[in-house]
């Protein structure tokens, strides 16, 4: 068994809710690893002795970002439509189609090689988990093999057939909901630990509640758990259908009535609202009350989106710094919210907090406080440091994710 000590850790800010801000700090302190879980934490003097020894020098370590939403698997990309939106044009989704025809034509090789640099890229910013959707396939064959592909990635896998009705169904939704529940789940099923639809009645090729209904106690009979895209554009109906269903999970949540706020805080225990403050920033929308949904006790989560049309970005601490200037959180309010909370919008409890028995899954900070993470916005201050080996091969591990 191979054990190592990060020691020399100025700031260890385990997210394990206790203390002021939940933050639960310690100063001066190290912890011992062993086979990728955390064995010890303690203050460093009394640290046990282990086979190798990583000295951090006095930087800040925080759990490693948990990315619980993402589109990282497509080919191509949307630079001008971004370009367009910039100069005043609204986002309805339609480019999706663009980022489809890309996907289907690249090879299975292209999409590995294109998704495993894109996870080189969050991982040397701290990012240590990563939920990755299919949803620019929609084809039984392509929505398979995209999941085929993230699944060598990550555990979390999301299936997003109903991700928009392509092309060649605009007349026959209801044929493509018959697809996407019925051969196109059974393939998809076993590479998948979730499915998403995005219900939007404000988006023409998107899915109105009783579709996304369809689809999703579909997804719970295949034994899948549930996520949905809801509010994204405007009011509708999927914050309190993904409630009403149990869903893990409800992401963007940008615009939110009284009713959503209240039935997200009932749920508090079961559904977390993910919020996505890169694809406000990157649509030019308004922002999500984040503040008014934790004072009403709601759970909530950030994750980055990562994808060609909304948010071309992978980078969790730019969304830890748009939280805090622009969602009304703390910086502690949104470091809880990029570990435990999205840990627990992808119900683990084994990520996001630095607790024994858990894995060793680290951020370290080029810095001496978490505050940095909102107080540098786009220097890019966090990696993952892999503790899974030894010392030598620290931050060398190949791209495997828990
Ligand atoms: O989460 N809203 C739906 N899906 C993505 C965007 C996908 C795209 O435009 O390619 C999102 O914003
Ligand atoms: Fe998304």
């Amino acid at each position: 068994m191979n054990s190592i000590a990060v020691t020399g850790i100025g700031e260890l800010v385990t997210c394990d809710g206790t203390g002021p801000d939940l933050l639960g700090i310690r100063s001066n302190a190290a912890l011992v690893v062993e086979d990728d879980m955390i064995v010890w934490i303690g203050s460093a003097t009394e640290a046990p002795a282990a086979d190798a020894r990583i000295d951090i020098a006095g930087r800040a370590i925080v759990p490693g970002f948990v990315d619980s939403h993402s589109h990282l698997i497509f080919a191509g990309d949307r630079a001008t439509e971004f370009a367009a939106r910039m100069t005043g044009q609204p986002y309805d989704g339609g480019g999706i189609a663009i980022t489809v025809a890309a996907t289907r034509a690249a090879t299975d090789d292209e999409l590995t090689r294109l998704l495993a640099g894109r996870i080189d890229e969050l991982r040397a910013l701290g990012t240590t988990t990563i939920e990755i959707k299919s949803g620019y396939g929609l084809t039984v064959a392509d929505e398979l093999r995209t999941l085929q592909i993230a699944a060598r990635f990550t555990t979390e896998t999301t299936f997003l057939g109903a991700h928009v009705v392509p092309a060649g169904y605009s007349n026959d939704r209801a044929g493509y909901v018959d697809l996407v529940t019925g051969p196109m789940l059974r393939a998809a099923a076993p590479y998948a630990r979730w499915i998403d639809v995005f219900c939007e009645p404000h988006a023409p090729h998107a899915f109105d509640a009783d579709e996304a209904r369809t689809v999703l106690t579909a997804g719970a009979e295949a034994g899948l758990g549930l996520r949905m895209h809801g509010n994204q554009l405007g009011p509708g109906p999927g914050v309190r259908l993904a409630v009403e269903l149990g869903a893990a999970s409800v992401d963007h949540c940008t615009y939110l009535d009284d009713g959503d706020v209240d039935a997200l805080a009932a749920a508090a225990e079961d559904t977390v609202a993910t919020l996505l403050p890169g694809v406000e920033f990157c649509t030019r929308s308004p922002y999500p009350d984040a503040a008014r949904l934790l004072a009403a006790g709601a759970s909530i989560a950030l994750a980055t989106d990562c994808n060609p049309g909304t948010c071309y970005s992978s980078s969790m601490p730019w969304v830890i710094s748009l939280a805090v200037r622009e969602l009304g959180l703390t910086p502690a309010q949104a470091l809880l919210a990029a570990t435990a909370g999205s840990a627990k919008s992808l119900r683990r409890n084994d990520i996001g907090r630095l607790v024994l028995g858990n894995r060793a899954d680290l951020a370290v900070l080029e810095a001496p406080s978490y505050l940095h993470l909102a107080y540098r916005p786009g220097v890019p201050i966090a990696r993952t440091l892999d503790v899974g080996l030894t010392g030598q091969r620290a931050n060398n591990r190949p791209s495997v994710l828990s």
